[in-house]
């Protein structure tokens, strides 16, 4: 089996993340690796916002949970960094777009052993005033929706592959 056949069958998500910091340079590569995932066209109006400030990524973390209604404890797993994907909410395939991008972003962490887990909650909330404020402060374009984030960090133990489903293959001879 290759590399990219070992990354692959091996990425897990992961949500329990150590209190250590992602060197630059790694992370460099990883928001690579998703600007060069394929896009619509190949227009690639996508945009990845970076955080490592753990008081910006708590700050949006409680922004959603309150604007969702969710506990305190909503905190994007903590993790050492956080990747906004946004693509502009007119843009037909911008949802596609940030999914490829996110997923060559989990694929290239895994492969530099970096963890990372897509957090979903933002998608549907980009366009509410307290949300929007967060987004702008964290210079997100203003007619973009955020596709997905990723959250990143290292991490002790990775959980076993869970069981992938039977029946989603159909072989046409
Ligand atoms: C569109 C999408 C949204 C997801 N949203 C979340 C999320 O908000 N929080 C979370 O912990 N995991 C989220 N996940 C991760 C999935 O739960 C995870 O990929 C799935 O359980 C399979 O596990 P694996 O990634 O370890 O193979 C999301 C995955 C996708 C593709």
């Amino acid at each position: 089996m290759n590399a990219t056949m070992e990354t692959i069958l091996h990425r897990r998500s992961i949500r329990s993340f150590l209190e250590k910091p992602i060197p630059k340079p790694v992370l460099e590569e990883i928001v690579l690796a998703g600007q060069y995932a394929p896009s619509a066209m190949n227009r690639q109006n996508w945009h990845f916002t970076v955080l490592q400030n753990q008081e910006k990524i708590q700050s949006l973390a409680k922004a959603i949970a309150i604007e969702l209604g969710m506990g305190e404890e909503y905190c994007f797993y903590r993790p050492a960094a956080l990747i906004l994907v946004s693509a502009p909410k007119d843009s037909h395939n911008g949802l596609a777009d940030c999914a490829c991008a996110l997923e060559n972003i989990f694929l290239a962490a895994w492969s530099l052993d970096v963890g990372s887990v897509w957090i979903n909650q933002l998608k549907d909330i980009c366009d509410r005033p307290a949300i929007r404020a967060k987004l702008d402060e964290l210079g997100v374009p203003a007619d973009h929706l955020v596709g997905g984030m990723a959250a990143l960090g290292y991490f002790e133990t990775a959980p076993e592959a869970k069981p992938r489903a039977e029946g989603t293959v159909t072989w046409v001879e």
